[in-house]
């Protein structure tokens, strides 16, 4: 998408898989959050005007909604904070949040709303500390353009200021690689949004496999921050550009629920994943029936390097953790794979400590 110049623009598909993703994963993730905490922060750092020109709601007030309706259920309090640079779409945010509030009339102090104008960094942490919410958890949209427009030091504050925050951020990969060889200004943000300079290996990438040579070099970032997981979603805009959302978090049950949120993303509405982890880098679309031959391949390969049989337990943590893939799919796959003879089982029913072997490739011909 070029970037907007109106207060408002349309809504293309992957915006809309995007806020779908957003408002299902804080469906799982407020409840869970407030049982263990009086008060959780929801933080975005690009809010946007709070509205698209067709009249659909812009992430800020998806996200009010859902914390809205986990307040009205339970005790606590929730703190949003939104940071939008531009003072137009800042006081059309101011709005559509006042209109969210009328609408749901939660009692005085249970769902604060800050909203903030200036750059992301480093106001959004001056507007975090203002608050008090730096000491406690939270959820951070970092949904820029692209950019890269997000600097590594703030992911690693957020991350270093409490064990359970959480980050999403929008990355769009092509800039980087097309312009910033020969720009030492572009190289310079990079290095900031990267906290390095191993991303410039990317120049030296074929063109098909740079994308996702800069995706993977981000996780790595992310993980450097000290979010030790991370899941990236592919998504394709209207001008057939990549964008990744690349998600970080330091807990499985974060992994497990991001994932149940992104395969109950509707496939046609324009996020894609394609899992590092597959050899053959196949585009999966998300559907009711997924296409689980990816992740037969992985489990393939993970199986036949490692040096004993593993458990079904052992490979369903690997699929949580390296994969896109959800634990529940893998028993089903495991029986089809053993009833095809790609894989040799302990014997009776497939359970958590049935161990697995690879058939040997050699065998299969
Ligand atoms: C992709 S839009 C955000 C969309 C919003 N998250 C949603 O899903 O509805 C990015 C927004 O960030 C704002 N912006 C751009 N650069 C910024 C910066 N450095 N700091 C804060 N906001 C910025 C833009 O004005 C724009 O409104």
């Amino acid at each position: 998408m070029s970037v907007p110049k109106d207060v408002t623009w349309d809504r293309d598909p992957h915006t809309a898989a995007k806020h779908a993703l957003l408002r299902r994963y804080l469906q799982a993730w407020a409840p869970i959050m407030l049982r263990y905490n009086d008060t959780v922060v929801y933080a975005e750092g690009f809010a946007g005007p709070g509205v698209y020109r067709g009249g659909e709601q812009g992430s800020p007030v998806v996200a009010y909604h859902v914390l809205a309706s986990a307040l009205q259920d339970r005790p606590g309090r929730v703190q949003m904070v939104l940071l939008e640079e531009d003072p137009r779409r800042k006081a059309e945010l101011e709005q559509h949040i006042a209109a969210a509030a009328r609408s749901r009339r939660l009692r005085s102090g249970r769902l604060d709303v800050r909203i903030g104008q200036g750059s992301c960094h480093p106001v959004l942490l001056e507007e975090l500390t203002r608050t008090d919410s730096m000491r406690r958890p939270m959820f951070v949209l970092l949904d820029g353009f692209g950019g890269p427009e997000v600097p590594f030091d703030l992911l690693r504050r957020i991350a270093d200021a409490h064990h359970s925050n959480e980050v999403m951020v929008t990355f769009q990969p092509s800039f980087l690689f097309r312009f910033a060889e020969k720009n030492e200004q572009h190289r310079a943000a990079g290095d900031a949004f990267f906290g390095d300079s191993d991303w410039h290996g990317v120049f030296q990438q074929p063109s098909s496999a740079k994308a996702a040579y800069l995706r993977d070099q981000y996780r790595t970032s992310l993980q450097q921050a000290g979010f030790q997981h991370t899941l990236a979603f592919e998504m394709i805009d209207e001008g057939s550009r990549l964008l990744y959302l690349i998600f970080g978090t330091r807990h499985e049950r974060g992994v497990e629920k991001m994932k149940e949120a992104m395969w109950a993303v509707d496939s046609t509405s324009g996020v894609r994943y394609r899992d590092p982890k597959d050899p053959n880098q196949q585009a999966l679309d998300l559907e009711l029936e997924p296409d689980t031959g990816p992740l037969r391949r992985i489990l393939l390969e993970h199986l036949r390097t490692a040096p004993a049989p593993l458990t079904v337990d052992q490979l369903k943590r690997y699929t949580l953790l390296e994969t896109v893939y959800r634990p529940t799919q893998v028993i089903p796959l495991l029986k089809r794979m053993r009833d095809e003879q790609q894989l040799t089982v302990s014997p009776g029913r497939i359970i958590g400590t049935t161990t697995v072997t690879a058939v040997p490739q050699d065998a299969l011909f």
